[in-house]
């Protein structure tokens, strides 16, 4: 899960990390009246998942509250490469003298943790990356060391800090890092860390990633970071069901077991597609091994919730649970759901108890129900289906 600035800047301060006053704000008011309470030179900054802020117009320095409140008219509403403003954060103004680069993340390719750091920050690290990659220094991160005051001062070095200043940063890094480890995140960036005219070093913007993996044992608190409201309401709604889904674009709705099988499903009917109107896979849905009546008519009553479907493709390997178990609950599932089940299904059997399980669909005779004989023809009816 990706966290917005402000509940990066509010961990940091968990952290000890050195931040500036920073206040949500969901109106114009509200931002006037931030500003009131922060004094002086305020930022109005858009909260949105997504970088380039600033070169979007959604980072407006503001002198008054009256100017603030006119910077968040203008900011919220303010579309940012497809992510609407809909909060803006009012943080105190820093006096800035130079900009750094920081971050911690985790490095899948080589099983370890990864430090960037530059002291030519401020501006996208991916272009410094291309353009001046001798300016951004790379240190890996021992995840069992950590980053601690003498790997800290190793990255400062490495990055060309000042020796004046190698001290000050490398605290920083220490607690960012603390960041990271402590709340099982797999990013902590820091663009930038300012050098402020009176001395201070503090992290004026912050992106942090939490690992998703971590939050329900480790850190239930972190489900309160999560934006319920922008979250697509048929992936909530799966959620709530337990169901690993993930929603696409296409129009055939796709359930498999087994998150490979439902992998190249996906390729199958995007294939199948091209020769049915260029209809595409409409979700993600693994029902896993499993597949009783209930988890069937949860994933079902999902897939079928999402307007853009057309047609659903079950496409099941019997193992464990028998093809006369995933049969069943089929008709189950198609009962349960009754008439809120409209849009033709087209099922494909295979594996353990194979012949049954047909004969259990055959006999039900729902007029929703096709059989096909294997994955390329039932992702073949599918496609013609939902292009009918
Ligand atoms: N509190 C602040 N006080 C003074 N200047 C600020 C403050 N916050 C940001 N700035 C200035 O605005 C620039 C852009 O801010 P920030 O890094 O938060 O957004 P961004 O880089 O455009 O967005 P993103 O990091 O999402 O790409 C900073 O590099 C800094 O110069
Ligand atoms: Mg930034």
């Amino acid at each position: 899960m990706d966290l917005y600035e402000y509940q990066a800047r509010d961990l940091f301060e968990k952290y000890e990390v050195p931040v500036l006053a920073g206040i949500v704000a969901d109106t114009p008011e509200e931002a006037k009246a931030a500003a009131e309470k922060i004094g002086g030179v305020v930022v109005v900054k858009a909260q949105v998942k997504t970088g380039g802020r600033g070169k979007a117009g959604g980072v407006k320095v503001a002198k008054t509250p009256e100017e603030a409140y006119e910077a968040a008219k203008a900011i919220l509403g303010l579309d940012i490469k497809g992510h609407v403003v809909k909060r803006v954060m009012i943080a105190q103004g820093a006096r800035i003298a130079k900009e750094f680069y920081f971050s911690v993340l985790l490095d899948r390719a080589n099983r370890s943790y990864l430090s960037l750091c530059s002291v030519e920050g401020g501006m996208e690290i991916e272009v410094l990356a291309v353009e001046k990659p001798e300016a951004l220094a790379r240190i890996e991160v021992n995840p069992l060391r950590g980053i601690d005051k003498e790997k800290a001062v190793e990255i400062a070095t490495a990055a060309n800090f000042p020796a004046e200043l190698i001290e000050k940063v490398s605290d920083v890094f220490v607690k960012l890092y603390n960041v990271y480890k402590g709340e099982d995140a797999t990013l902590v960036e820091v663009n930038p860390l300012v050098l402020t005219e009176e001395g201070d070093v503090i992290a004026l913007d912050g992106k942090v990633t939490l690992d998703d993996n971590a939050s329900e044992v480790r850190h239930p608190e972190h489900e309160l970071l999560e934006d319920k409201d922008a979250a697509d309401p048929l992936e909530a709604k799966a959620k709530a069901a337990g169901l690993n889904y993930v929603k696409l674009d296409g129009e055939v709705g796709i359930i498999g077991n087994g998150a490979g099988l439902v992998m190249s499903t996906l390729d199958v009917v995007a294939y199948a597609g091209e020769n049915h109107g260029g209809v595409k896979p409409a979700n993600f849905l693994d029902i896993g091994g499993g597949a009783s009546a209930t988890i069937m008519a949860a994933g079902l009553d999902v897939i079928l919730g999402d307007e853009q479907v057309k047609s659903v493709f079950v496409n099941v390997f019997g193992g464990i649970t028998s093809c006369v178990a995933v049969a069943e609950g089929i008709v189950k599932a198609l009962e349960m759901l009754g008439d809120t089940a409209s849009k033709p299904l087209v099922v494909r059997l295979d594996g353990n108890q194979v012949e049954e399980g047909r004969a259990i669909l055959a006999a039900a005779n729902h007029p929703l129900v096709t059989l096909a004989a294997g994955m390329d023809e039932g992702a073949d009816k599918a496609a013609a289906l939902a292009n009918a």
